[in-house]
């Protein structure tokens, strides 16, 4: 009977997640989205809690020891949400990932030590199981905290370029199917902890040999892995509602990550095998430009006063000085004016999928004048001024015209199109990618130094 009831809840907990995706897909409706995952994710823990504390030897000291669990994990959870900076989310979100990767490890190891009762090719099906559930974890777990290591700076987000690393791959990924047979075969310890040696090293150096111009396609993957890994978790615990949910995080993840690779033309194929067509790329940033022009507050606020047709294209700086709510004020105020404003959204803006989308919004900028990188490059050529706030790479011209250029083949935002441009930023250091970037030294861009919410707090006064 529990059982049943405990199976239906997990299916009303699968279908409000399934409603949960489809409304986070867009804006409008990203908050009801939100609201489904969270009643979907109550059922189902209530769910599991119940099913555990009834089928356990002694239900108290099961339920206090989960009870023990979700405190230390709500008080850690709770702390770093209420610490991390929206800039320090990327990093945070790889580190979650890296849990599911560690839990899908010892869930393995633990499915290996308990197996319960099995039948003879139950026992096969149940060590191909272990075997590709630890696999699987234990790359998530390390290629999620090198990505969470290059995303906060603390690693080069260069790529490590081992010699014959192509190789050293597929001796990884060969040897571990040599020692998932041994597994199966022999049911020893030893095959298992050398194939847990392998992917942790096959994980780490998966991603550390990936450049930093192709991260946000490494971070939706592992995304995709920390999914496919809890699925296998499902299957070793026997959870079906895990192994559904896992699913779905794996299959999104892995749609996105397609997604971002049409979106920064790269083959999916040469990023997931770990940076595969980056030979022959340079990573000089040292070419000579020429001299670039620098602009004041006063001459940008008259610019845009006599301008008809604004474009904002903003980057990484935005977030970082959290200038979001002055740009929203000088939408309104230009907008006020007669000004057409629009935003130009590159796919990988910022650090996170749709990370200028949400500071948008959490500014009430309106959702119809925030436009993709498709929508908008046509009309660049038409616009008076192109305010650039806080981005680089996204607006490189070298991803077009320097086909040796670590970002080449990426579709950029093509400002320089524009009748004026003026970028905003503290210096002229390079962005993410760690190229340099010929639009500053271009006739028709002027540089605006400073924070960007300073320096577009500054413009607004004078506007
Ligand atoms: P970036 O190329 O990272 O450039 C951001 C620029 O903002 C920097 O050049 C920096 O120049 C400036 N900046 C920093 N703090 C600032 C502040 N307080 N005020 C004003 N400017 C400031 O940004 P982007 O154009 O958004 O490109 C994103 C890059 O990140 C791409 O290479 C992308 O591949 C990568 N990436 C994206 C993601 C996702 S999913 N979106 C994930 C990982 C990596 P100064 O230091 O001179 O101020």
């Amino acid at each position: 009977m529990t059982l049943n009831l405990v199976q239906a809840a997990y299916l009303i907990a699968a279908v409000l997640f399934v409603l949960s995706l489809a409304g986070l897909s867009r804006h409008e409706t990203a908050r009801r989205g939100n609201v489904f995952g969270i009643i979907g994710m109550a059922i189902a823990l209530g769910a599991t809690i119940w099913l555990a504390a009834e089928q356990a030897d002694s239900p108290g000291v099961t339920l206090v020891l989960i009870a023990l669990a979700m405190a230390a994990g709500a008080a850690i959870g709770l702390w770093r949400a209420r610490v991390v900076q929206m800039t320090g989310m990327p990093q945070l979100i790889a580190m979650l990932h890296s849990f599911v990767g560690i839990a899908a490890v010892l869930i393995g190891y633990n499915a290996y030590r308990a197996p319960g009762p099995l039948s003879g090719s139950e026992t096969t099906i149940h060590l191909v199981e272990v075997s590709l559930g630890i696999f699987i974890g234990a790359v998530t777990f390390t290629g999620s905290v090198v990505a969470a290591l290059k995303l906060s700076g603390r690693v080069s987000s260069n790529p490590l370029m081992l010699p014959r690393r192509h190789l050293l791959n597929l001796l990884a990924l060969l040897s571990s199917a040599g020692l998932l047979v041994w597994f199966v075969a022999s049911h020893a310890m030893l095959p298992l902890l050398l194939l847990t040696v392998i992917a942790l090293a096959f994980g780490w150096h998966l991603v550390a040999s990936i450049g930093g111009g192709d991260m946000p396609i490494v971070v939706s993957m592992l995304n995709s892995y920390s999914g496919w890994a809890a699925a296998a978790a499902g299957f070793l615990l026997g959870n079906d509602l895990l192994i559904v949910t896992g699913a779905l995080v794996g299959s999104s993840g892995a749609i996105l990550s397609y997604l971002m690779c049409q979106g920064m033309n790269r083959s999916f194929l040469s990023v997931i095998a770990g940076g595969f067509g980056t030979e022959g790329v340079t990573f000089a940033g040292d070419e000579d430009y020429g001299e670039h022009r620098e602009a004041s507050a006063a001459e940008v606020a008259a610019l845009l006063r006599a301008a008809r047709s604004v474009v904002i294209t903003p980057g990484y700086g935005m977030a970082v000085a959290r200038a979001q709510y002055p740009v929203a004020d000088l939408t309104a105020r230009l907008r006020k004016q007669g000004t057409q404003v629009r935003f130009g959204i590159h796919p990988v803006a910022g650090r996170l999928p749709g990370h200028m989308n949400v500071l948008l919004a959490e500014a009430r900028v309106p959702y119809d004048i925030v436009l993709g990188l498709d929508e908008i490059n046509g009309d660049l050529p038409d616009t008076d001024v192109v305010l650039v706030i806080g981005a680089n790479d996204t607006v490189n011209p070298a991803a077009i015209d320097e086909p040796g250029s670590p970002i080449a083949g990426m579709p950029v935002l093509e400002v320089w199109k524009a009748r004026e441009v003026v970028v905003l930023k503290r210096s002229m250091a390079s962005g993410y990618a760690g190229v340099q970037n010929p639009l500053f030294f271009r006739d028709n861009t002027r540089m605006l130094f400073g924070d960007a919410k300073d320096v577009v707090e500054e413009v607004v006064r004078l506007l």
